[in-house]
């Protein structure tokens, strides 16, 4: 079974704040899929980021979809103006939602706002089981591999078995997995059954970042194709 196809998302957290539109027209150039986004509350994580108007401005600079991770206590409150800042996914966590009838709401009012790709993100202790009555509902699952709040952080391998579980279970909608990802764990992911791979340090730390975001995906792609062959 061929899950969607294998999209690299650098996370915009680690890039150069004071130079914001060029960093996204650069990592784009450098051969971005997808731009991923940490909005964060000081609430629910212990740091704050992007609001919708930094959001609208890193829209106006992109070509490609903003992929929105909301590490916020409220996502359905919020929902509307990320919506219309430019959220092509828009993420919520389901720790802060209320279950699954919580979680029906949320996609309802996410598709409501014009939000294509609806998805949940699952902290590292969070059991993956929990989201089955509701797989059908959600285009996108994070399997965050690191505690959410900051980049740089070290990948842990105990998240690969919620990945598993999820192909398992016949989801056909897009994994995602973020943080802690880089040359050495990207091909564990994708081996697993991940398709969206997120990655901050890893690609703006990068000398090469066109050349880092090349490799990511051609590792990526070969550890999936093995994964097929099985
Ligand atoms: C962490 C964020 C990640 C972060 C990943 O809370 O959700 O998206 O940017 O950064 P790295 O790739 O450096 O672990
Ligand atoms: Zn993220």
């Amino acid at each position: 079974m061929i899950r969607p196809e294998v999209l690299i998302a650098p996370s915009l957290l680690s890039c150069d704040f004071g130079r914001i539109t060029e960093e996204v027209r650069a990592i784009e150039r450098a051969g971005a899929d997808w731009l991923h986004v940490d909005v964060m509350d000081g609430h629910f994580v212990p740091n704050l980021t992007f609001g919708p108007p930094i959001v609208e401005v890193m829209h106006a600079a992109a070509t490609k979809p903003l992929d929105v991770h909301l590490m916020v206590t409220n996502p359905i409150e919020y929902a509307a103006r990320y919506a219309a800042a430019g959220a092509h996914a828009l993420t919520f966590h389901w720790e802060v939602i209320g279950g699954a009838a919580g979680a029906r709401t949320a996609a309802r009012v996410f598709r409501d706002a014009g939000v294509k790709v609806v998805g949940v993100a699952l902290e590292p202790n969070t059991p993956v089981e929990q989201l089955g009555p509701v797989l059908d509902e959600l285009d996108l699952v994070l399997i965050m591999s690191v505690f959410p709040g900051f980049g740089g952080q070290r990948f842990m391998p105990e998240v690969l078995r919620k990945v598993e579980w999820l192909v398992q279970s016949g989801y056909r909608g897009h994994i995602e997995m973020d943080g802690g990802l880089n040359a050495e764990t990207i091909p564990r992911c994708a081996a697993s059954g991940a398709n969206v791979l997120v990655a901050g340090s890893a690609i703006f730390g990068a000398s090469d970042r066109a050349g880092t975001i090349t490799s990511f995906r051609q590792s990526a792609t070969a550890a999936r194709e093995r994964r097929e062959e099985r």
